[in-house]
């Protein structure tokens, strides 16, 4: 199978990112743009089409201007922090801190997560709390993410509608609805949509390109399939069971216990469920693009993926509630070494960043 596409697709996707000199998304060898339409995004590549909520539906453009709200640090209450400015780039699209900190520099309790493919993501946050991202971008812009206020988000909608930039493309966008709280997460959501991460190094070599992976990675396939046993939650093409089992893909693996009060341990899952059994029981995570994004955990206690890998595959960490589907796999130092090899091979794109308007 090739992976080529329709070059009106690719256009589109340039539309999409407004501004005439978008960074490149491309970011060296090894890593691949998603190249997906934006109107149908994932259509076409081994993880299917991503689902669009018929109250939601994608327009090219909404998705733009979803786009630049995504990157407007005016969107938070003092200016200082935007949606992307915890799901940077650099950091693999999710967090710098291990714990984020949100605008008037409030501290938060968990680590922002990798935000390529969440359109597909059945549940959102490592808690799984959120089923949808327009609600979902609602919680962090109101929240402490961004500090507005869960109740000033029309406000500050107004607010933002106002700038003569802005207010051209809602018109177009919404017509008389305008610029509310509602619409603003409409756009945010629709740009999300198409953060698809499907033409990665691994999805190339699955779709029968042999040489996309070298020796050692091809060595680190198997023992993550294999020995490593991670394939039992971290399976291919999401590398997280959540797509297949919302509900149940949610395990204690002990991080966030060691040296910490029982009462003051992060329950996780339990809030939600409010199911003693999913004490301190965290999402499975995609490990798409995790190469690139240190460090990891709910809380971001980990710094390296050498010593994230080590931790899963000796079998995480003691405790009352430690899933029984990891064991202590006595994987080498070389064997470990091929699974994070491997796991470059998931590398996804670079965001593209917009014009701000004024
Ligand atoms: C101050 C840092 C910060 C800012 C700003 C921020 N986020 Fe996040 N984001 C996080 C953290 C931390 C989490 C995980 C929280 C949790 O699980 O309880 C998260 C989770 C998410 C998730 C869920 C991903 C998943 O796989 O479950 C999405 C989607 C997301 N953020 C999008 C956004 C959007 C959209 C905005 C802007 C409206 C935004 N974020 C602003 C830190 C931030
Ligand atoms: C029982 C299911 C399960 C198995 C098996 C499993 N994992 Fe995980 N993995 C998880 C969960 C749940 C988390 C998140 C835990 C947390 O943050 O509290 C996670 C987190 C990770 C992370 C951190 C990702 C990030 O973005 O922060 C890496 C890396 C990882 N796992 C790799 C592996 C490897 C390699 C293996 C095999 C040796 C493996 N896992 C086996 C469930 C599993």
């Amino acid at each position: 199978m090739k992976l080529t596409l329709p070059a009106y697709a690719l256009v589109l996707l340039l539309a999409a990112c407004g501004g005439d000199a978008p960074e490149s998304a491309v970011s060296g060898a090894g890593s691949a743009m998603p190249a997906v339409d934006p109107l149908a995004p994932g259509v076409g590549t081994a993880l299917g089409a991503v689902p669009i909520p018929a109250t939601n539906p994608m327009t090219e453009a909404k998705i733009a201007l979803g786009q630049q709200l995504f990157f407007e640090p005016r969107m938070s209450v003092d200016g200082s922090r935007s949606c992307y400015s915890c799901h940077l780039n650099e950091d693999g699209n999710g967090g710098h801190d291990p714990k984020a900190i949100g605008a008037q520099e409030r501290q938060l309790t968990r680590h922002a997560p990798v935000i390529w493919n969440v359109g597909y993501m059945p549940r959102l946050y490592w808690d799984g709390r959120t089923n949808d991202l327009e609600a979902q971008a609602r919680a962090a812009w109101g929240g402490g993410n961004m500090g507005v206020g869960a109740d000033n988000l029309d406000a500050k909608a107004t607010e933002i509608g106002q700038i003569p930039g802005y207010a051209t493309q809602f018109a177009a966008v919404f017509g008389a609805r305008g610029a509310t709280g509602e619409t603003v997460s409409e756009a945010i959501a629709a740009y999300e949509r198409t953060l698809v991460c499907s033409t990665t190094r691994f999805d190339r070599y699955q779709a029968g390109e042999t040489a996309a992976l070298n020796e050692q990675e091809g060595r680190g396939m198997g023992v993550f399939n294999g020995k490593g046993g991670c394939v039992a939650c971290h399976m291919a093409p999401f590398f997280s069971s959540q797509v297949v089992n919302p509900d149940e893909a949610f395990y204690n693996v002990g991080i966030g216990i060691d040296g910490v009060a029982e009462a003051s341990v992060d329950i996780g899952r339990q809030t939600v469920s409010q199911n003693a059994v999913d004490w301190a029981a965290f999402k499975v995570p995609s490990l798409r693009n995790v190469a690139r994004s240190a460090p990891y955990f709910h809380d971001g206690s980990v710094g390296t993926l050498v010593e994230a890998v080590r931790f899963m595959a000796s079998g995480g960490y003691p405790n009352k509630s430690l899933t029984a589907l990891l064991a202590n796999r006595a994987l080498t130092d070389a064997e470990i070494a091929d699974v994070v090899a491997f796991l470059g091979s998931l590398d996804c794109g670079s965001l593209a960043q917009p014009q701000l308007p004024n």
